[in-house]
């Protein structure tokens, strides 16, 4: 059933009728899972709503019946982290909205954030061609916006993006010298935006003068293979800018969201400010949480080259403080980084590792590898799993519990789970466009054996069935549950800033201080 697939292209008269053959379909029997409880019932969906969860629903013989049985009933998974059609280090990233969705799809995920890129600095340019970029899409989208330049266009064009376009949240580049980054008076610039407009500060935290450093010292040495990139930019500088950002973002009392956190040292920057009460939110990626860095020194580039994304994939040991931090709740959802580069576009870097376009696969897998390395292993409860992989992402870009629950009023974006079940990645049957695959080769336990998005079957036995033009993109209103109390924090700092004069050093008041 080649045609049916994304990558081969959709083929109506063979794969559409069946892809939208009912749009009454009930769960029968299955343990739903939220993020809050679970229980077992059945799932009752109409035009892609869910309209009733409890035991023993009757309905007529229109509806599509699903037998759960013995399975987890979940809200699909959000990836809060892609980049699908990214132009990006001279080429573009080979999943298009609708064949990285479908990959999404296949793998139990039915809602993702891709960034916006501006276009010669414009925020508006930038998120018009991101419009034409998903109007392919197969399943429901939204929005950050990466901020790349600053000046007072950049600064008007943000108001304008959280009012009317429905984008909540924007990414500051600390790293990417010459091209992305950005430095500290425009990160406190942004900052200050965000925090008037109620929209989330995100960034990428490496120290990128200290990077552009360390890949001269590398080319220096004539290290210039895939393991460059990885020695180029170590653990410290993720750490130096994680803590810099962190102490800014509390400088201009802000929320954070730390994107692709990939090492320890990042990680416990993350947990100590949220010891100290500030609002941190904290993103590994799966690469990261599953991966070490051994094959960026394979011997050959392809190969080598594959695992090439920033920051870098990181030794062993950071992957398992990362899962330990995920189970205890000092990181908060997972995301994927997905920016997938065929072995051709790698090759752009093979004399010299800055030139490798940066990033790896992640969106088709996420939710497996989760599932296995988190639950399947006993670290966290299913209902973790769920907050982990769509709830949390939900909550925090304001878009719950509309997104990220099995609740009747959500949409049915659902997964069925077969926890007896088991899956294989390659590249080989993989449904993303990439020629290779960062997770090769990886099983498990714990298999997405049904995927429905916008309350329409998508994925089953093996197959997708999936609609171009059909996902949506969803608005995110600003104001998300880490604004509250915001004000009232400040309150309190200025009126500290009026104290009366009661101390030593300031000399004591007899009139104020009794
Ligand atoms: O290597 C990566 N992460 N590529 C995507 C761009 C980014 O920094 O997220
Ligand atoms: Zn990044
Ligand atoms: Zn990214």
């Amino acid at each position: 059933n080649q045609v049916c697939d994304a990558w081969n292209g959709y083929d109506e008269a063979q794969c559409g009728i069946q892809a939208s053959s009912s749009s009454k379909i009930l769960i029968k029997g299955g343990t739903v899972v939220n993020a809050h409880h679970q229980e077992i019932a059945d799932v009752y969906v109409e035009d892609g709503i869910i309209v009733a969860v409890k035991p023993n629903i009757k309905v007529g013989d229109d509806v599509t019946v699903l037998d759960a049985t013995g399975k987890y009933v979940m809200p699909g998974g959000i990836d809060p982290h892609t980049h699908l059609s990214m132009e990006f280090m001279g080429t573009e990233t080979i999943d298009d909205f609708f064949s990285g969705q479908a990959a999404a799809l296949a793998g139990g995920t039915t809602m993702h954030i891709d960034f916006v890129i501006p276009v010669n600095g414009s925020l508006s340019a930038g998120f018009k061609a991101y419009e034409r970029k998903a109007e392919n899409s197969c399943m429901d989208y939204g929005f950050h916006m990466a901020i790349t330049k600053w000046d007072e266009v950049v600064a008007e064009e943000m108001e304008i993006m959280v009012k009317e376009k429905g984008i909540n949240s924007f990414k500051f580049f600390m790293a990417y010298k010459g091209s992305l980054m950005i430095n500290d008076e425009l990160l406190l610039e942004g900052f200050k935006r965000c925090k008037s407009f109620g929209a989330l500060a995100m960034v990428h935290a490496e120290n990128g003068d200290a990077v552009f450093e360390g890949q001269k010292r590398m080319i220096e040495l004539g290290i210039t293979g895939p393991e460059g990139h990885a020695l180029s930019r170590p653990p410290m500088l993720e750490g130096e800018a994680t803590s810099r950002a962190i102490r800014l973002a509390s400088f201009v009392n802000v929320p954070l969201y730390v994107v692709h956190v990939m090492s320890i040292d990042a990680m416990e920057e993350i947990a100590k400010a949220r010891k100290s009460g500030q609002r941190v939110i904290g993103e590994p990626v799966v690469s990261g949480l599953i991966l070490d860095d051994s094959g960026l020194w394979a011997a050959d580039f392809v190969t080598a080259a594959k695992y090439v994304m920033s920051p870098p994939i990181r030794a062993s040991g950071h992957n398992k403080a990362l899962q330990a931090a995920l189970s205890s709740g000092v990181l908060q959802l997972v995301g994927t980084d997905h920016c997938p580069f065929t072995s051709t576009q790698k090759s752009l870097g093979i004399d010299d590792f800055r030139k490798i376009p940066n990033g790896v696969n992640g969106i088709e897998e996420r939710m497996h590898l989760v599932w296995h390395t988190m639950v399947e292993s006993g670290k966290i409860l299913p209902t973790d799993y769920v907050r982990l992989t769509s709830t949390e992402c939900a909550r925090i870009f304001n878009i719950y519990p509309r997104k990220g629950a099995i609740l009747a009023g959500s949409d049915a974006d659902i997964i069925i789970l077969n926890p007896n079940s088991s899956f294989e990645i390659t590249a080989r049957s993989h449904h993303s466009r990439l020629d290779t695959n960062v997770f090769e080769g990886m099983k498990g336990k714990g298999k997405v054996e049904v995927t429905i998005a916008g309350g329409r079957i998508v994925w089953e036995n093996d197959q997708l069935k999936v609609v171009p033009g059909s996902g949506k993109y969803i608005e995110m209103p600003p104001f998300s549950y880490l604004f509250d109390g915001i004000e009232k924090a400040d309150a309190k700092y200025l009126s500290s800033l009026h104290a009366p004069v009661c101390d030593a050093w300031n000399g004591y008041d007899e009139a104020q201080c009794g």
